[in-house]
């Protein structure tokens, strides 16, 4: 029989560090639940003790999650130890995940300490951990620079003091997979005890290679891999949940099984880039808009010919329904609600009409509404609840005019309205809403990016605004590049500290 390949998954921990991705407590048990369906086997939820947002998602996860075990990150440090267990109180099977760093520049730089001082509080981390918890992850930060003599010593340690799992991060993304593999190998073949703990893989994706490298751990014998939807996490993100899923489905040489429901990938996909507003590049594998689809007059005859000429893959494997109902403004509420729900969005009552009644806005303006479309419209229902509301806007500009723009906001039930001009009608807009608030801003990031093609597509804004030495992100979605750029400048001032 094959091995098994266990899942951690810690898009809500490490993809959620991605600056501008936070989410929310109700949105991360969104995912989680997601996660749980997909078949994943362990949800690392948060670190608790770095707020009390985090404390509280791991919390509130922990209860609305059965089958995953739920992972608290840590520090090797009894105070974090202490509040993860806390965190982890009501989870059904819990972990908790505790480290340090072990390679030479960590020890000194970090720690201003030296080797032997790093077992012993490695040890000590696991030892106490036991006392809260059977099932203790130890991560080695910065293992993939951590030379392997040592490092087989710090996992002999950890596991004698009762780690069951010991993962062993390419932190810096740094390594080749032919020298991550041989990593997990000297660590299999040298460390007394190595049978009694789930070596796991941790990659980062800073040279392109986390894939590759997760998959050169696993075939020296790592059984854990830890992963993230769509490749999120920090700088250029972690390895990709659906990659590796999809690498040992198809290549049973490999001979290993995971316990993904393969055809969850691309609903979960397209939830976390539409909550955590973060696209999927085109080309991205297995859940890009292109995975797919030929192009080439070359393929597209090999393909209609006989598929797997150029197709490894089944689109359907992953939930790609090519045959999906295509919506219009004749389609009917049911057909939304099926569809997002199809994309892992569960909507009724009255989210369902308001998200129905900007459906039917936006098919009059654009004749067929794609899943992109459909989730955009779900996000920005979620964000009526603010503060700060858009009641009007209207632009004037082009050739030989000054731009000009007059806007109206709803601020806590009362309304405000301001004229202004600029250098485009952007700016124009932009200013006449600094007319009405007041505080110093300073936009620091401005990203506009059409979703599909075509000159009547929906666009998504990104930006990032400076106020009082604070940095928000916001976030705004139209057919009218305007109005998108005012919904994401909004969307920062929403979230101003009081
Ligand atoms: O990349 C890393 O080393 C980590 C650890 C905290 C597990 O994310
Ligand atoms: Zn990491």
């Amino acid at each position: 029989m094959s091995d098994r390949l266990y899942i951690f998954d810690t898009t809500l921990r490490d993809g959620e560090q991605v600056p501008g991705c936070q989410l929310n407590t109700v949105e991360k048990i969104q995912v989680a639940k997601q996660l749980e369906s997909l078949g994943v086997d362990v949800i690392e939820a948060g670190f608790p003790i770095s707020s009390p947002g985090d404390f509280n998602s791991v919390r509130e996860i922990s209860k609305a999650v059965t089958w995953p075990t739920i992972c608290a990150l840590t520090r090797a440090v009894q105070k974090d130890i202490d509040v993860a267990a806390d965190a982890l109180m009501y989870a059904k099977n819990k972990r908790i995940h505790t480290g340090i760093g072990t390679s030479d520049s960590h020890i000194k730089y970090k720690f201003n300490s030296n080797r032997e001082e790093i077992i012993e509080r490695a040890v000590a981390a696991v030892k106490y951990a036991r006392r809260y918890v059977e099932d203790v992850e130890f991560y080695a930060e910065d293992a993939g620079r951590t030379d392997n003599e040592y490092l087989a010593r710090v996992v002999e340690a950890v596991i004698k003091a009762g780690a069951t799992v010991v993962n062993i991060p390419d932190t810096t993304g740094y390594c080749l997979p032919s020298e991550y593999g041989a990593k997990i190998k000297y660590l299999m073949e040298h460390v007394d005890g190595i049978h009694n703990a789930i070596i796991s893989t941790h990659c980062h994706n800073d040279l392109g290679m986390a894939t590759a490298n997760t998959i050169s751990g696993v075939i020296n014998g790592a059984r854990q891999v830890e992963v993230t939807i769509n490749g999120i996490g920090e700088r250029a993100g972690n390895t990709s949940l659906e990659e590796i899923a999809m690498i040992v489905k198809c290549h049973h040489d490999i001979d290993i099984n995971t316990n993904i429901n393969t055809q969850k990938i691309y609903s979960t996909s397209r939830m976390v880039s539409s909550l955590m507003n973060m696209p999927v590049q085109p080309n991205k594998a297995i859940v890009g808009r292109n995975a797919f689809a030929h192009s080439s007059g070359i393929h597209q005859d090999g393909v209609l010919k006989n598929v797997q000429t150029y197709e490894i893959i089944d689109p359907k494997e992953v939930g790609i329904d090519d045959n999906a109902i295509v919506l219009t403004a004749r389609s009917g509420r049911a057909a939304l609600k099926h569809r997002l729900h199809v994309l892992g969005v569960d909507v009724d009552g009255e989210k369902l009409d308001s998200i129905y009644q900007d459906f039917l806005k936006l098919a009059d303006k654009k004749k067929e509404i794609n899943d992109d479309d459909i989730l955009l419209l779900a996000g920005v229902s979620s964000a009526r609840e603010n503060n700060v509301k858009v009641e009007f806007l209207q632009v004037t500009s082009g050739v030989g005019v000054k731009p000009v723009a007059s806007i109206g906001l709803m601020i806590a039930n009362e309304h405000f309205e301001a004229a202004a001009t600029g250098n485009g009608p952007v700016d124009a807009a932009i200013n006449a809403l600094k007319k009405i608030i007041s505080r110093h801003m300073t936009l620091k990031e401005f990203t506009i990016q059409a979703i599909n093609k075509g000159s009547d597509d929906m666009c998504k804004v990104h930006m990032q605004v400076e106020c009082e030495e604070q940095i928000y992100y916001g976030f705004g979605a139209s057919t009218d590049i305007v109005a998108a750029s005012v919904e994401a400048y909004v969307d920062c001032i929403n979230k101003f500290r009081k």
